[in-house]
């Protein structure tokens, strides 16, 4: 009988004879020989056909395969330095389930609004498979993180009836006889969820119908939201620090493979040790209007390219407090010692990155919060239940939201977010 494997697992089959299932990636041949690389998913191998070893009917059939050819392959595992991934099968059987021919991916450099109106089948090319091994390690490593930490994670409603984050950025949807809004964070729940477990994290899809047609927006993109009793903003930018570091750990220590095909500067990753470069927004904005390329007004929010000088500007993430309240969100907490300042914190990635994280302290007083309310010209009554988290029981906390993607996309080296989701939503793209 022989033994079905995958690619990731012919280690263990030195010598042995197994079949592999996947599709053609790439096929070259010889005289008498085939080469055939296949992949399965977990990763690509090398298969070699002597004409000699197989009936004529198949070697023949091999020659017309195209790309992406379904096929099982058997054959006996050999240790080989030379071949990609060390191994390569010395075939003896092709089961041919499909053999295509067309596919509409070649190895050509295709323009990457066509690759992205073909994502369905682009996600089979390397760099695409490697990519979402890199976001799969990340979502896994960071569920481990606050599991660790006694951390329970409690997902938030996408539908929601009132906004987060500001009112220009909604989704609304039709929801039976009334309105609903795809929710753009699920922060507000998840402080109730706090306050009923104490340390908790929400981790799923989250909508902005934000016009920006940047390297850094999805329409929908996967967020992370700790939020924690009895916490302030320091403990916050110190959770945040640890897990970063962890997460990035893990996976220079699990994706090697991924991050080689991605052609990933280990250095970049390696370096990245606490403690991060800390400052607040008066110290960045003090860069910024001194920088030559910087159009930066203060008082104002930085824009994408003044996140980029200052992301540029360090080798680690950079922690930035204290923003004008003006320019962050209702749920913000007020600097005691600043009135004009809020308990906030960004934290841009290197590189050039930009944002990853935006996270605070909580506005806890009751008073102070329906003032916040009625400053921002939100419905007072979708808060009703959000400010009975002031009235039973209030106490100080704090949180962050990580982007998923624009953390994926710094470990991973991709420029842009769309690549760091499996099928990205933007503006322009809706399908596949
Ligand atoms: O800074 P944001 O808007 O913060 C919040 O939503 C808070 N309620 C989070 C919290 O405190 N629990 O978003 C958090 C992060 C950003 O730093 C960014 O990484 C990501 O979400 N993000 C986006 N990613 C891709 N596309 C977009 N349009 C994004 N908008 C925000
Ligand atoms: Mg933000």
């Amino acid at each position: 009988m022989t033994s079905v494997s995958t690619i990731k697992r012919l280690c263990e089959h030195v010598g042995q004879t197994v079949t592999l299932k996947g599709w053609l990636y790439n096929k070259s041949s010889k005289g008498k020989l085939h080469f055939l690389q296949l992949r399965d998913g977990s990763g690509i191998a090398q298969c070699v056909v002597f004409k000699k070893n197989v009936t004529e009917e198949t070697f023949e059939a091999i020659s017309h395969l195209g790309q992406e050819s379904s096929l099982e392959i058997t054959g006996e595992v050999k240790a080989d330095d030379r071949a990609p991934g060390g191994y390569e099968l010395g075939v003896s059987a092709v089961l041919i389930l499909q053999a295509v021919d067309g596919y509409p991916i070649t190895p050509k450099d295709h323009g990457v609004d066509y690759l992205l109106s073909k994502r369905h089948l682009w996600l089979r090319s390397k760099r695409q498979s490697a990519i979402m091994r890199v976001r799969d390690a990340v979502a896994f490593s960071l569920r481990c993180f606050f599991h660790e930490r006694d951390f329970v994670n409690m997902d938030s409603p996408m539908f929601t009836p009132n906004a987060c984050e500001g009112t220009s950025e909604l989704f609304e949807v039709p929801y039976f006889d009334r309105k609903a809004y795809l929710t753009q964070s699920g922060q507000l729940y998840a402080e109730a969820s706090a306050m009923a477990l104490g340390r908790v994290f929400t981790f799923g899809p989250t909508f902005r119908a934000e016009k920006s047609k940047t390297r850094r927006h999805l329409t929908e993109f996967w967020m992370l939201e700790p939020e924690v009793a009895f916490a302030d903003l320091e403990d916050v930018c110190q959770l945040a620090e640890d897990m970063i570091v962890y997460v990035i750990s893990h996976v220079l220590e699990h994706c090697s493979g991924e991050l080689e095909d991605l052609e990933r500067d280990r250095s970049k990753l390696e370096c990245i040790q606490a403690p991060f470069p800390r400052m607040t927004y008066d110290e960045a904005a003090a860069v910024l209007v001194a920088h030559p390329d910087s159009e930066f007004t203060p008082g104002e929010d930085f824009g994408a390219p003044d996140e980029t000088i200052l992301s540029e500007m360090h080798t680690r993430p950079v922690i930035i407090t204290h923003y004008p309240k003006e320019v962050k969100a209702f749920y913000m907490k007020r600097d005691p010692s600043n009135e004009d300042r809020v308990l906030c914190v960004d934290i841009l990635g290197p590189e050039g990155v930009g944002e990853i994280i935006g996270g605070s302290q909580r506005e806890e007083d009751i008073e102070v919060l329906e003032e916040r309310i009625r400053i921002h010209e939100l419905p007072r009554e979708a808060f009703e239940w959000y400010l009975d988290l002031r009235r039973f029981g209030s106490v100080p906390h704090a949180g962050f939201g990580l982007g998923l993607e624009r953390f994926v996309g710094w470990i991973a080296g991709v420029e842009h977010v769309r690549e760091c989701i499996p099928f990205p939503r933007t503006i322009a793209r809706l399908e596949p």
